[in-house]
């Protein structure tokens, strides 16, 4: 038998079946209160179907290190080694409080690429920021400040500030960012969780309303998002951000040296990637599980990087 290529189109339809029943699984859980069990059952049917894809794949960013994540943790060997060497990127559950309350845009997220094609971000906190696709390069930048970042845009364009809508997640840490941007006149669009989905948002402006995203959140995330804005368009920055030696020294571990770099989009996804996301509860990028007697309805976007792209697929799964 011939091995597959990463680039075979097939792949990424193995991919969109591994986000799908992860999501599917995760359903029965939406809404229960239960953060730990409805990610339990995400990581245990996306674990099942990527071991069922004709890969050799590592995964690089997954559920963490191997003595605090029995399954899906980095370094892990998935599929049936029948394949193509490649790096996985996961989230099996974005949103896991999003789905437990059963509040919008909780997705699963996974991303693969050739080895060597993702940043090995580890589990410290990125500060993220995204605008679609369409501007020049470095129209935003980190080194800006927030209001710097929204004239720029602004400009960029040709409207005034208070049609720029900014995506922030919650939190007190956020507090002087939210502060700042209030002042430039701009609307903010506060989201309790889901950063992944934050970002791409960006990237369908015209359909979610958010021009640019900003703020700190989980590293392995930012690589995530950064992976779906290279299949979408748009721009993406982070730098990754450590509170103690203990950060460090994961990053250390992970091969980073520089603590400052501030890492583009390209620089944190190398070289062309497939990306899936299947909606858990409903968003802006994809619907939630619908159910019903008799069967479960899943919606999922599939992109590639080396095409631009973008499918929605809509699954119909008899749950008899
Ligand atoms: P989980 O689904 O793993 O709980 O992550 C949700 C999330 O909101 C991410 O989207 C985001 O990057 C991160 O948590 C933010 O971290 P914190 O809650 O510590 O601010």
């Amino acid at each position: 038998m011939t091995k597959l290529d990463f680039n075979d189109r097939m792949l990424s339809l193995g991919l969109a079946r591994v986000s799908e029943a992860a999501a599917l699984a995760s359903a029965k859980l939406i809404g229960r209160g239960d953060e730990k069990a409805a990610d339990q059952a995400a990581v245990n049917a996306m674990r099942e179907q990527l071991n069922l894809l004709d890969i050799a794949g590592v995964v690089v960013i997954g559920e963490g290190e191997r003595d605090e994540a029995p399954m899906l943790y980095i370094g892990e060997e998935v599929g049936t080694g029948n394949g193509p060497g490649v790096d996985i990127a996961l989230d099996p559950l974005e949103g896991t409080t999003l789905t437990a309350k059963d509040m919008p845009n909780a997705l699963t997220v996974i991303a693969m690429g050739p080895r060597g094609s993702m940043l090995h971000a580890p589990d410290v906190y990125m500060d993220k920021l995204a605008i679609g696709p369409g501007f020049p390069v470095d129209t935003v930048t980190l080194s800006m400040s927030p209001a710097e970042r929204v004239a720029a845009l602004a400009k960029a364009k040709a409207c005034d500030a208070t049609d720029i809508t900014v995506c922030v997640l919650e939190r007190p840490r956020h507090e002087e960012l939210i502060e700042e941007l209030r002042r430039t006149g701009a609307a903010i669009r506060l989201i309790t969780d889901g950063d992944v989905a934050g970002v791409m948002h960006c990237a369908e402006a015209g359909i979610t309303g958010i021009d640019m995203y900003m703020g700190s959140g989980g590293a392995p995330e930012g690589v995530l998002a950064a992976a779906a804005l290279k299949c979408m368009g748009g721009q993406f920055y982070g730098r990754l951000l450590f509170r103690n030696d203990d950060e460090r020294g994961r990053a250390r571990k992970a091969g980073i040296t520089d603590f400052d770099r501030i890492y583009t989009r390209d620089e944190l996804v190398t070289q062309d990637v497939i990306f899936a996301a299947t909606g858990v509860t409903d968003g802006s990028i994809v619907a939630g599980i619908k159910r019903e007697v008799g069967y479960m309805t899943a919606e999922t976007i599939l992109m590639r990087s080396k095409t631009g792209s973008v499918r929605r697929m809509i699954y119909r799964n008899p749950t008899k």
